[in-house]
């Protein structure tokens, strides 16, 4: 424990991109942040030695209806699980399970049919299902922690029972439990190309108005069975954060989304963004979260040392 700040690296979590192309690439919104082939994300990886846990979101072009690229066996996410695993043995991967960027919608499940261009209107049932394949996938892959972050009803459940069915007990749900419908997810949906293309996710995302939904959220989680929880984003909703630490006796988890990362990014100069950065993951810890997922890790290293 870094006794002047409070902040201790085995408590974050590095998010990684993965392409199936070749190369690196930065994407634009997030200055410092890319997207990696497989080789190129082992190489960033085996740098970065105080880095323990990481959080996977893969890339494809090949966006279906019913996003089935998802969970293929040699889908980019399942390949760079195994290759992780394979070179970096000590790494905790966790992997994100959703459809947004594998569906031509652009949305987080499968929609119902549609009679006109406002409203998403998600098939719970048949979305659950395809989100219990993909984590399916992802666990056979050897992935520790599966995280579902599409907002499906009873998704945490039903991943877990087809996982202990298939006979993978050991492997961790991490449930994007409080998921606020916030203008703070822009930057990341450029880097995954998942904007919705028509609509937005008020009808499965909350309400930012509504703190009571969001603890309520959480409590049906861990009753579904997940073994941590998240609240996301991180700074606009330290409340809450606070809130569900007094409450649940569970490991809380925070994510520093991409919208707060940018701004930090655009507006400041280095030292400044070092300082501005370092207050806002304190804030984040402060208020009660155990893990935090952020953009700035390899900062922090420096930052830390
Ligand atoms: C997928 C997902 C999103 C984020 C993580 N998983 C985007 C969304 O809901 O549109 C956002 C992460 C970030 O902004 O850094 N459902």
């Amino acid at each position: 424990m870094n006794h002047l700040t409070g902040l201790n690296l085995d408590d974050f979590i590095l998010p990684y991109f993965v392409m199936p192309k070749a190369g690196k690439e930065e994407i634009k919104s997030m200055p410092g942040v890319y997207r990696f082939s497989i080789d190129e994300l082992l190489k960033d990886l085996t740098k970065l030695k105080s880095v323990k846990k990481i959080l996977l979101f893969g890339i494809t072009k090949n966006k279906t209806e019913t996003g089935d690229n998802a969970y293929y066996k040699k889908g980019v996410v399942q390949n760079a699980i195994r290759a992780i695993k394979k070179e970096c043995k000590k790494i905790t991967v966790i992997t994100d399970v959703c459809l947004c960027g594998y569906t031509e919608s652009g949305h987080c499940g499968i929609l119902k049919e549609r009679k006109d261009n406002s409203r998403a209107v998600i098939d719970n049932k048949r979305t659950v299902k395809q989100l219990a394949k993909i984590a399916l996938s992802h666990a056979e892959a050897g992935a520790d922690f599966v995280a579902p972050s599409a907002m499906a009803a009873g998704q945490v459940a039903a991943i877990r029972k087809k996982l202990d069915k298939e006979g993978y007990n050991n492997t961790k749900i991490l449930a994007y439990s409080a998921k606020f419908a916030s203008s703070f997810y822009g930057p990341f949906r450029d880097a995954l190309n998942s904007a919705p293309q028509f609509g937005d996710r008020s009808s499965y995302q909350l309400d930012y108005r509504n703190s009571i939904w969001a603890l309520k959220k959480i409590e049906d989680d861990i009753k579904q069975g997940a073994d941590m929880v998240m609240i996301k984003p991180a700074l606009a909703y330290l409340d809450i954060i606070s809130k569900a630490k007094q409450k649940y006796n569970i490991p809380l988890a925070a994510y520093n989304v991409s919208g707060e990362y940018s701004l930090v990014k655009k507006v400041s100069s280095k030292q400044e963004q070092k300082k501005l950065t370092l207050e806002v993951l304190t804030a984040i810890k402060r208020a009660g979260a155990d893990i935090i997922i952020s953009y700035w890790v390899k900062d922090l290293i420096k930052w830390l040392r």
